[in-house]
Parts: structure tokens; sequence; C-alpha cells
């Protein structure tokens, strides 16, 4: 258990000297006034995939905010879950009906994700954004993550 947290800790503070390195250390908001809005009702699908406008706002959105864990262009360097694998893993689905629902689902994991963190007991994985990022932002990331290739 405790080499757990030590493995953890360092973990962590690797991740904070790999922030500290790119400067990016608190959550940022994002600007999404270029975008179309979405309203108070959370989505449960992506409304921007493939649009060119939040790709861009998305991609910015990424670096500032989550690249310090996930890796900057999307590859991860181990500390956190490749989020380029959760729509490789879709692309491994038969059939359309099937590639479409796991899309579906995914949206709202990864909506759900980073609306309230990864917390576990006492340990804060991955902060909660809910607050920091409007739905607008979280899904332009997402329509970015969507546009990185797994290999
Ligand atoms: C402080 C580091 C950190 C930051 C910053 C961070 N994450 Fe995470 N994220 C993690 C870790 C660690 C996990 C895995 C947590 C676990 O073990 O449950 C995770 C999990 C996730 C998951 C679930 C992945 C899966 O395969 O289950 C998604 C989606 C995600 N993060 C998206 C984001 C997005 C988008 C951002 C930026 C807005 C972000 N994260 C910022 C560390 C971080």
């Amino acid at each position: 258990m405790l080499v757990r947290k030590a493995l953890v800790a360092s973990i962590f503070s690797i991740a904070a000297a790999v922030a500290f390195a790119h400067g990016d250390v608190v959550p940022q908001v994002v600007d999404v006034s270029t975008l179309k809005p979405l309203g108070d009702d959370m989505l449960e699908n992506n409304p921007y995939t493939g649009d060119k406008e939040a790709i861009r706002v998305g991609s910015s959105a990424y670096n500032q905010n989550c690249a310090r864990c996930h890796g900057l262009d999307v590859i991860s360097g181990g500390i956190s879950p490749d989020l380029r694998k959760m729509n490789a893993e879709c692309d491994s689905f038969a059939g359309k009906k099937a590639k479409d629902q796991c899309k579906g689902e995914m949206d709202t994991y990864f909506r759900n994700s980073v609306l309230g963190g990864k917390v576990r007991g006492d340990r804060v994985y991955m902060p909660a954004f809910a607050g920091t990022l409007s739905q607008e932002a979280i899904w332009a990331i997402k329509a970015y993550v969507e546009t990185r290739p797994a290999q």
C-alpha cells in the first residue's frame, strides 16, 4: 500500500515537473466565443465532431489543460491513459451501428470524466473540470482528440 502511494506520488511529481516545463499548471478558461453555443443542458454526444473551428479551439484548450498529464499531441508517455485509444477502440467494432453506439457511449464517458475528474478515496488522479470548462470547451477538446490517429 505504502509502495503504491509512493509510486503514485512520484508519478505526480513527474507530471508536475512536466507541467512546470511547459508552464501550464493552472486550469485555463477557454474562449469558446467562436463556437456554436450549446445551451445549459449537457449533451450526450459531441456536436462538434469534424468542425474545423472547434478542433482549433480544442487543440489549444487540450494543450493548456490536459497535455501535462495526457501528453503533447495526445501522445501519452504512460503517466495517464492515452486518449487516442478511446477512438481506436470504437473503430475496432464491426459494423457501423456498433461503431456509432460505441462512439456515443465514449462521448458521454469522456464528458463525465472531464466534468467529475478521477478521484478515488483521497487520491485525485485527475482534477474535476466542472466550473472551469464549459461544455463547449469539453466537446471542442474531444473534437480535437478525435483527429489524433492512434498510431
Ligand atoms: C493531473 C493530471 C491530469 C490532468 C490535468 C488531466 N487528466 Fe485525464 N486522467 C488522468 C489520469 C491519471 C486518468 C486515469 C485515472 C484513473 O486511473 O481512473 C485520467 C483519465 C481520463 C479519462 C478517462 C480515460 C479512460 O480511458 O478511462 C479521460 C477521458 C480524461 N482523463 C480526459 C482528460 C481531459 C480532456 C483533460 C483536460 C481537460 C484531462 N483529462 C486532464 C490525469 C489527468
